[in-house]
């Protein structure tokens, strides 16, 4: 099993829609067992893939607060899911009372043992608590970032988290870059993408800013997979998919 966390404090990165887009390629091209877990209280993954009103006996917080094990998942387009909801703000706000509590989702999901091939992880959008418990719960980072000036600048504190974090999980390391929401007609986006080849390694193909197709496929609760297979977008995701699995040194069989 490998645990890998979406990671990018800044929001609007793409890290939930790469999260159930690479998750959903994974099982549907690549025949894995893969769990997602949403440790946002914003909850994004969860309604985008049709479970907005996840009740807190799904999420992790007993497990993380009560230090229970991992509730039973939701199954979604053939991942399995432990949803979010917004009582996971309390989380957020009481695990710096627990001792050891940062390191309970790590080692709940442990107890799993060989159920799933892959568990990954969509974090919020800040440098808490949350992000935190998801990023020392991974055996790596998966970092997105958008193709501009501001995205690439972010990154220094993406590396700088990892190694503060490496004081309660040593092996912790970014294990791929992916470019999002590149839009190759602006020079400023060519110019960040090449700036993002010299610094970040290993680094995907980039994902394309598609803005009449992300949406609709929110709002239709799937992932681009489900709702656009085989278009242009849909191959994107499953070229990053293909590069990430080379990346861990994991054999591609996409059909
Ligand atoms: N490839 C894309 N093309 C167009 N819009 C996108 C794309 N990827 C993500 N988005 C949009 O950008 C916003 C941020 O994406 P999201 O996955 O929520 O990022 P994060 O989880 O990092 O905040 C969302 O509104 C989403 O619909
Ligand atoms: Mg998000």
């Amino acid at each position: 099993m490998r645990v890998l966390t979406t990671f990018n404090h800044a929001g609007g990165a793409a890290k939930t829609s790469t999260t159930r887009d690479i998750g959903y390629t994974l099982a549907h091209h690549h025949g894995l067992r893969v769990l997602l877990i949403d440790v946002d209280p914003q909850a994004n993954l969860s309604s985008w893939l049709g479970v907005p009103d996840a009740s807190v006996e799904r999420t992790v917080a007993r497990s993380v607060l009560q230090n229970e094990p991992l509730p039973e998942p939701y199954r979604v387009h053939g991942l399995d899911l432990i949803p979010s909801n917004l009582e996971l703000a309390l989380v957020e706000a009481q695990l710096p009372g627990q001792i050891g509590g940062i390191r309970r989702l790590h080692r709940h999901l442990r107890a799993l043992g060989e159920r799933y091939d892959f568990v990954l992880i969509d974090s919020p959008p800040s440098l808490g608590q949350l992000s935190g418990l998801a990023a020392i719960a991974a055996d790596a980072l998966v970092v997105p970032v958008p193709t501009t000036h501001k995205g690439v600048g972010g990154v220094g504190a993406v590396r700088a988290m990892v190694q503060t974090y490496r004081e309660l999980n040593e092996q912790l390391h970014v294990a791929f870059y992916l470019p999002t929401l590149y839009n190759a007609q602006i020079r400023h986006h060519r110019e960040s993408l090449d700036v993002m080849r010299e610094l970040l390694s290993p680094l995907g193909t980039p994902v394309t800013f598609r803005p009449a197709i992300y949406p609709d496929a929110h709002a239709a609760n799937v992932p681009i997979g489900v709702y656009m297979p085989g278009s242009p977008a849909d191959l994107e995701v499953r070229a990053a998919t293909s590069e990430l699995l080379a990346a861990l040194g994991e054999a591609s069989v996409a059909s």
